[in-house]
């Protein structure tokens, strides 16, 4: 039997096709754009997540015999708003999670509802991202567009949707939408009143492991798959990674270096971070977990190599950076605001400390830097929390340099444990599918037997002591500049 994961993400959707015994066959991969209409706004079209998943479905499983396509399910980018009109038609571009238009619905929630009630009722607070100050921006801003709306859903299942007709959301996205209850895993009556959300509009809730249908049957005709393909709720790309990479239970850590870079901490048992810097959500293995989210992480790097230095070739640019825990250029990697923890959509990239004998090098070791730091930001919320952690898994695009995990490892000074597979969310999708099939009976159990430790990344004491003090210097940078960023927004 054949599982497939697809990985709704940022920059392109990303199918993996994996057998019962946890053997990646094939993986895919296609582009769409991401839309910046105005600074700080990003939206997608779901028009091309779906045409571009449909493409990728058939390159994934063209040389397979398809009548042994099993399961499919999804790790999808969280909170971005879809809406859809009474005739199932899109009525406005997605507003992406790492869009910085709500700053006054974020306003209004945290100040005039206040942030107590807030966490009371969802155990989080708002976030620019998150997607109920959306729906209040088009309440606000749009509308005639919030007139037209019959339907909420997240980007992954829009697709889900689009495959099964099953209007359907798993508890570990829907936690990122600031209208569900995460502690007993359920909508939020009172948020929905607050944010003149009808229930009407809401998706119903699974467990990330659980089977919400089968493909349409004029889908399956077009794949080629059998009807009875079973379609699993899938799960916010962070908890799908965790999957993935086999964070899950308690006490288990995952960081994910893509367009997002994220701290996630798995937990038997739900809890709040008092500050709420940190997120509390469901997790896909029937759980709970903590994350801290920072807008841009590989996209720091991906926007340095290909939009200010011009080349492709990531690997070249870093052959040369040797001095590791000596650079005195630091980079804030807030090119899109940021999340966890500053809460700051105003807050901006930066390059300080640069001199006339400053290297190309040393700005591309200080972006790299920067982003490790600015992790090691929510790991020490983590850490304040009580919480021990000495080893992490790690995935996504970045967790491809040696020389990144290097950093990682020694800034925060943790173990950094390679797995077999960095694919993350595809994987953590496929294995979720393989589990709502009944091939396994539990995602631990899953997790257990596909995820294998192939190397570690250990600190050197000598090098985590030496960034020890580059941290306290970073550290100092964003409260200084906080004032500016609110000048030049
Ligand atoms: C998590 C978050 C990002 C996106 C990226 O809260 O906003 O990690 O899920 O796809």
């Amino acid at each position: 039997m054949y599982y497939i994961g697809i990985d709704l993400g940022t920059s392109a959707v990303k199918l993996l096709l994996m057998d019962s015994e946890g053997k990646i066959c094939n993986v895919v991969s296609k582009e769409y754009p991401l839309y910046f209409p105005n600074p700080g706004w990003s939206e997608q079209k779901p028009e091309d997540w779906y045409e571009k998943s449909m493409e990728g479905l058939k390159e994934l499983t063209k040389d397979i015999d398809k009548s042994k396509v099993h399961g499919i399910s999804f790790g999808g980018q969280m909170h971005g708003l879809v809406i859809l009109d009474k005739d199932d038609n899109v009525i406005r571009p997605a507003i992406l999670w790492n869009d910085g238009r709500t700053t006054e619905e974020c306003d209004y929630l945290n100040n005039v509802i206040g942030k107590d009630k807030l966490s009371q009722y969802t155990a989080n607070i708002s976030f620019t991202g998150f997607t109920a100050p959306k729906v209040l921006w088009v309440k606000n801003k749009e509308p005639e567009n919030f007139a037209k709306i019959d339907k909420i859903m997240l980007p992954k299942d829009y697709l889900a949707y689009k495959l099964t007709g099953v209007h359907c959301t798993d508890v570990s996205d829907a936690s990122g939408m600031l209208l569900f209850d995460v502690k007993n895993r359920t909508w939020s009556k009172e948020m929905c009143e607050i944010c003149s959300v009808k229930e009407s509009w809401l998706a119903k809730i699974y467990e990330s492991y659980e089977k919400v249908g089968t493909l349409l049957p004029a889908i399956a005709a077009e794949l080629g798959f059998p009807e009875d393909t079973i379609v699993a709720a899938g799960a916010g790309d962070n908890a799908a990674a965790a999957v993935g990479t086999g964070t899950v239970g308690d006490g288990r850590c995952n960081i994910s270096l893509g367009t997002s870079g994220t701290i996630f901490i798995s937990s038997k048992n739900f809890g709040v971070d008092k500050n709420n810097a940190l997120h509390s959500f469901a997790h896909a293995d029937g759980t709970y977990h903590l994350m801290g989210c920072m807008l841009s992480a590989a996209s720091c790097n991906k926007w340095w190599m290909d939009e200010i230095i011009g080349t492709k070739d990531y690997g070249a640019e870093q052959k040369g950076i040797t001095k590791l825990g000596e650079n005195h250029v630091y980079f804030l990697p807030y090119l899109m605001g940021e999340r966890s923890p500053h809460n700051n959509p105003n807050a901006r990239g930066t390059f300080v400390g640069m001199t006339m004998d400053t290297t190309r090098e040393d700005m591309t070791q200080a972006v790299l830097e920067g982003v490790a730091f600015a992790l090691r930001d929510s790991f020490e919320v983590a850490k304040s929390l009580g919480i021990k952690i000495e080893r992490t898994k790690i995935c996504g695009g970045g967790a491809k340099s040696p020389l990144w995990k290097k950093m990682i490892a020694n800034i925060l000074n943790i173990k950094v444990d390679v797995i077999e597979s960095e694919e993350g969310p595809s994987m953590g999708g496929a294995m979720l599918a393989a589990v709502a099939a009944g091939e396994y009976s539990s995602v631990e159990e899953i997790a257990s037997k596909f995820v294998h430790v192939v190397d570690t990344v250990e600190p050197d004491p000598e090098l985590a002591a030496k960034y020890d003090e580059r941290y306290k210097q970073f550290k100092e940078i964003y409260p200084a500049l906080k004032p500016v960023f609110d000048i030049i927004k």
